[in-house]
């Protein structure tokens, strides 16, 4: 499937007819262009129909409140069978709650949710503190690196496997799993074939066998870790035969491997990049360190790591003026919300001590908020916490790379250098 738009792409969104305009091409994160587009649908038509695009037609939500609306109203919207403008390839049907609707959602929801319930966030954070204070101990310092991989991949991949008690030296294939589960072209911007797909996730399912008869057998003479999500399954009467259902299982570990992955990642360099391009508040950040919690739901709304979730509309349902139809694609575009001016004042500005910096889309709303929130902040807080104790600056080289996708928002490169 070519995922390539055939519309052309303009470098001023004003200058042509507002339908011949793609909201759905990746290009325009790799760009930067998304913003100038967004902010045009957001002024002069916020609840927008695109009656052709790659992905089919589709209806383009821009403003925040219509998103909250969107996002709240599930028995409107369906999150079923996806949740990104392009639908997922049917060869491996992986069952994810994230596109289910209730009461499947909320079954297999509840059996996960313990693994970020606040106490065992808590058993975790020396842990992850210790491993980030060991990679930012390893880093170069006065010389020139990328940032993606030393450091936001390295800690990401570090705290997926602090979640899943995972193998330490083994942990980068939860990240190759991950990019193999949502690596289509229109997800991350990767392109990867059907047949590395499922050979991947065959391995990711075989290792995660062979990890629960582990935790199993730990788990019978008194010794597994309690706090890992294996150990939270095998615990509970709900879930502790589960790995008879495999595709349940794997859908599981996949969604919260994927969940974790490119947003953690995302949100590790955009926080440096917005420092970087609104240096004042690098500086307010270095006098006053007790800003970081303030700071990182600001990181988050303003990289906002996904760009969007679809819904089908389950019914004609009246929006902005318009009727969108039952079975009508309906895409809330969180990163135009998060720069919605009418709620969120000088919102392309980067404000560390912004007020009400939680009042943000990136998570979502209603039944589907994201499940790791949480541990999503308290990973930011630590590092945070723990780069300005060793550096007094990290400067950005250049502009980084940016990943070319609709979904998610993210770089892939970026150079910087740390000085003590
Ligand atoms: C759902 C964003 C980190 C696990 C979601 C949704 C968004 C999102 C937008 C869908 C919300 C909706 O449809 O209303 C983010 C961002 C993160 C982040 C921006 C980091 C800054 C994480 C982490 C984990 C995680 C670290 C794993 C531990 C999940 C899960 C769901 C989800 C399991 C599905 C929830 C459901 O369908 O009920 N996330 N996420 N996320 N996220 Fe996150």
């Amino acid at each position: 499937m070519n995922m390539e738009s055939t519309t052309k792409m303009v470098s001023d969104p004003y200058a042509v007819d507002i339908d011949s305009l793609d909201f759905s091409d990746g290009r325009l994160f790799e760009t930067g262009l998304w913003n100038s587009y967004f902010e045009r649908l957001r002024n002069e038509d916020p609840v927008h129909y695109q009656a052709d695009s790659p992905f089919g037609p589709f209806w383009s939500i821009t403003r925040f409140d219509d998103i909250m609306f969107v996002d709240k109203h599930h028995e409107l919207f369906s999150s079923e069978p996806a949740i990104v403008i392009g639908d997922m390839g049917e060869e491996i049907p992986l069952e994810m709650f994230i596109a289910m609707d209730p009461p499947r959602h909320d079954e297999q929801r509840q059996a996960v949710q313990p693994v970020v319930a606040p106490k065992n966030l808590a058993a975790m954070e020396s842990l992850i503190r210790e491993r980030v204070a060991k990679i930012l101990d390893g880093l170069p310092v006065g010389e020139a690196f990328d940032w993606v991989d030393r450091v936001s991949i390295e800690l990401t991949s570090q705290m997926l496997a602090t979640l899943f008690n995972f193998p330490f030296d083994d942990r980068r294939k939860l990240t190759y799993w991950s990019d193999m589960a949502a690596g289509t072209p229109e997800i991350t911007g990767g392109d990867v074939t059907n047949e590395e797909r499922m050979v991947a996730l065959q391995d990711c399912l075989r290792t995660f066998n062979q990890l629960w008869q582990q935790r199993q057998s730990e788990l019978e003479i008194g010794e597994a870790e309690s706090f890992d999500l294996i150990s939270l399954l095998l615990s509970s009467d709900k879930t502790d035969n589960m790995i008879e259902r495999p595709m349940e299982f794997l859908g599981n570990i996949l969604l919260l491997i994927v969940g974790g992955n490119d947003t953690t990642r995302n949100s590790l360099t955009g926080g440096l990049y917005a420092l970087n391009k609104f240096p004042a508040e690098f500086e307010k950040l270095k006098a006053n360190p007790a800003l970081i919690p303030n700071m990182v739901p600001e990181i988050i709304r303003w990289q906002t790591p996904l760009a969007h979730m679809r819904r089908i509309a389950t019914q004609d349902v009246a929006l902005g003026g318009k009727t969108i139809k039952a079975g009508d694609k309906v895409v809330m575009w969180y990163v135009s919300g998060n720069r919605d001016e009418s709620v969120i004042d000088h919102a392309d500005d980067f404000i560390i001590d912004r007020e009400n910096a939680r009042q943000h889309l990136s998570f979502g709303f209603g039944l589907h908020r994201c499940m790791g929130n949480r541990l999503a902040e308290m990973q930011l807080k630590i590092v945070w916490e723990e780069i300005l104790k060793r550096f007094s600056n990290i400067e950005v080289i250049g502009e980084p790379t940016l990943v070319r996708s609709n979904f998610v928002k993210g770089y892939s490169s970026m150079t910087v250098k740390i000085s003590r």
